[in-house]
C-alpha cells in the first residue's frame, strides 16, 4: 500500500511527550476508574452567565455571518479599552488582531516576525507550544535557562547568557506556565533595556496576567520606553474568563506586523467564530467581579496545595505569583525505589503516581525539565485534597 509522503515541516513537528500519560490518565477515567486528574490547563469554572447569554443573543440578532478577518469593530474597541485599563497602553483598531485562541494569536505572530535561521530566546521552563512553533517557522530556538537563585523568575542576566549572533527574537511568558512565575517591573526593565541594546523583538504572551496574588501585578514589558514598537502582547479570554472553547485570543502591536499576521490569517482560518466574538466583547466590557471571584478561589487553593507540597518529603515549590500550577522539584527523589519501581525523573514518578495513586500530573519533560512536574490548582478543594493525599501515601511509603 503507498504510503504518501509527508511535508519536512510536519515530519519534524514533535507530538506532545505528554500524550502517551494523557492518554492513559483518559483511559483509566473511561474505565470508571475515580482519577484525581491534576493535570488541566483550563480553569474549572463554568463561563460566566452573563457571558453565555450575550452569545445567545448574537445567535438571535443574526451575527452568524463573517466577521472582518481581523476581528468585529466592537471587539477590537473592547480589547483596546480593557489593555488601557490593565496595562496602560494605547493601542488603535490597526494595532489589533483577534485570532482563534491565544495560540493561534501566538503561531500568527511567530510566523511574521521569525524568517528562517533566526535565534528566538525561550526561557526554560516554557510551555510545550513554543519551540515548536518557533521550528515551524524556520527559526532556531535559544534556550534560556534561569539561574537557580532567580526562583524561576528570568533576569536580564539569564537573558544576556544565552545571547547568540543570529538571536533576533525573545519569548516571554508572565505569568507562567509551568511555573506560575511572575516577572517583577525592576526585572522587566531591565529586560526592555537589553531587548532595545540587541534590537529584539519581544512576544509576551500575557495569557494568566488577571491571575497573580500575594498583591502583585503583571507588568506588561509593553509599558516601557521604546518597546511598544518591538513588542507583540499576546492575550485572550480562555484563561481570566473561563472561555477556553470559545476560542478567542488576540495580539497587540505595530501596525505593519498586525497587517502581516492579519494577512496570514486571512489566508487560512479567515476571522474568529463569529458568535464567540460577541461573547468576549461582552466578557471584555461587563462586570469583572467574577474575574475576581474565581481569582480568589484559585488564591484558597494555591496556599493550600503549596503548603501540602512543603510539607512532603522529597518534593519542594517555589511559591508561585500566578497562573493556576505548581512547578514542583522531584529531583531529591530519583534514585529512590517505591513500589519496586525505579524513579529516574518525573515521568517515572508521574506513572507510578497515576498506575499506584490514581492521581495525575504532567511531568517536566516537556517544559524542558525532567526533574521537575506540574501540577493544576484548577480543581475543587475537595479533589486537590484527594490528590494531594494520594501523592503523599506513595512517597512516603
Ligand atoms: C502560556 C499559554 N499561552 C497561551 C495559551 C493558549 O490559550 P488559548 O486557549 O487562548 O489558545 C495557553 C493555554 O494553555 C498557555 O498556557
Amino acid at each position: 500500500m503507498t504510503k504518501l509522503a509527508l511535508a519536512e515541516r510536519v515530519a519534524a513537528l514533535a507530538p506532545s511527550p505528554t500524550m502517551a500519560l494523557d492518554a492513559k490518565t483518559k483511559a483509566l477515567i473511561s474505565q470508571g476508574l475515580d482519577v484525581v486528574n491534576l493535570t488541566a490547563g483550563e480553569p474549572d469554572f463554568d463561563t460566566p452567565a452573563h457571558i453565555r447569554e450575550a452569545a445567545i443573543e448574537a445567535i438571535n440578532r443574526g451575527e452568524t455571518r463573517y466577521t472582518p478577518v481581523g476581528g468585529t469593530v466592537r471587539l477590537k474597541a473592547a480589547i483596546c479599552e480593557r489593555m488601557r485599563a490593565e496595562i496602560g497602553v494605547e493601542y488603535g483598531p490597526d494595532e489589533v488582531l483577534v485570532s482563534v485562541g491565544a495560540k493561534h494569536s501566538l503561531f500568527n505572530a511567530i510566523m511574521a516576525l521569525t524568517s528562517p535561521g533566526d535565534g528566538v530566546l525561550l526561557p526554560v521552563p516554557y510551555w510545550v507550544t513554543y519551540p515548536e512553533q518557533i521550528r515551524l517557522a524556520g527559526g532556531e530556538v535559544q534556550y534560556v535557562p534561569i539561574a537557580p537563585e532567580h526562583k524561576n523568575v528570568l533576569t536580564a542576566d539569564d537573558i544576556r547568557r544565552a545571547l547568540k549572533p543570529n538571536t533576533r527574537g525573545l519569548i516571554l511568558n508572565s505569568p507562567s506556565n509551568p511555573s506560575g512565575a511572575v516577572i517583577g517591573r525592576r526585572e522587566l526593565e531591565d529586560i526592555a533595556a537589553l531587548a532595545r541594546e540587541r534590537d529584539l523583538w519581544v512576544i509576551s504572551d500575557e495569557i494568566y496576567a488577571r491571575l497573580v496574588y500575594d498583591g502583585m501585578d503583571a507588568p506588561s514589558i509593553a509599558q516601557f520606553e521604546g518597546m511598544r514598537e518591538r513588542t507583540i502582547v499576546i492575550n485572550g479570554v480562555s484563561k481570566a474568563y473561563a472561555m477556553t472553547g470559545w476560542r478567542i485570543g488576540y495580539a497587540l502591536g505595530p501596525r505593519h506586523v498586525i497587517q502581516a499576521m492579519a494577512n496570514l490569517q486571512s489566508q487560512s482560518t479567515s476571522n474568529p467564530t463569529s458568535i464567540a466574538q460577541a461573547a468576549a466583547e461582552v466578557a471584555l466590557t461587563g462586570p469583572q467581579e467574577p474575574v475576581e471571584e474565581m481569582r480568589r478561589e484559585f488564591d484558597r487553593r494555591r496556599r493550600y496545595a503549596v503548603s501540602r507540597i512543603q510539607g512532603m518529603d522529597g518534593l519542594s515549590v517555589h511559591e508561585p505569583k500566578g497562573a493556576f500550577y505548581l512547578w514542583v522539584n522531584m529531583a531529591p527523589l530519583i534514585g529512590r525505589t517505591i513500589k519496586g519501581r525505579a524513579i529516574r525523573d518525573a515521568d517515572d514518578l508521574a506513572l507510578l503516581w497515576l498506575e499506584e495513586a490514581n492521581v495525575s500530573v504532567v511531568p517536566g519533560s516537556g517544559f524542558g525539565v525532567p526533574d521537575h512536574f506540574r501540577m493544576s490548582y484548577a480543581t475543587s478543594l475537595e479533589r486537590l485534597a484527594a490528590g494531594l493525599d494520594r501523592m503523599e501515601s506513595l512517597i512516603t511509603g
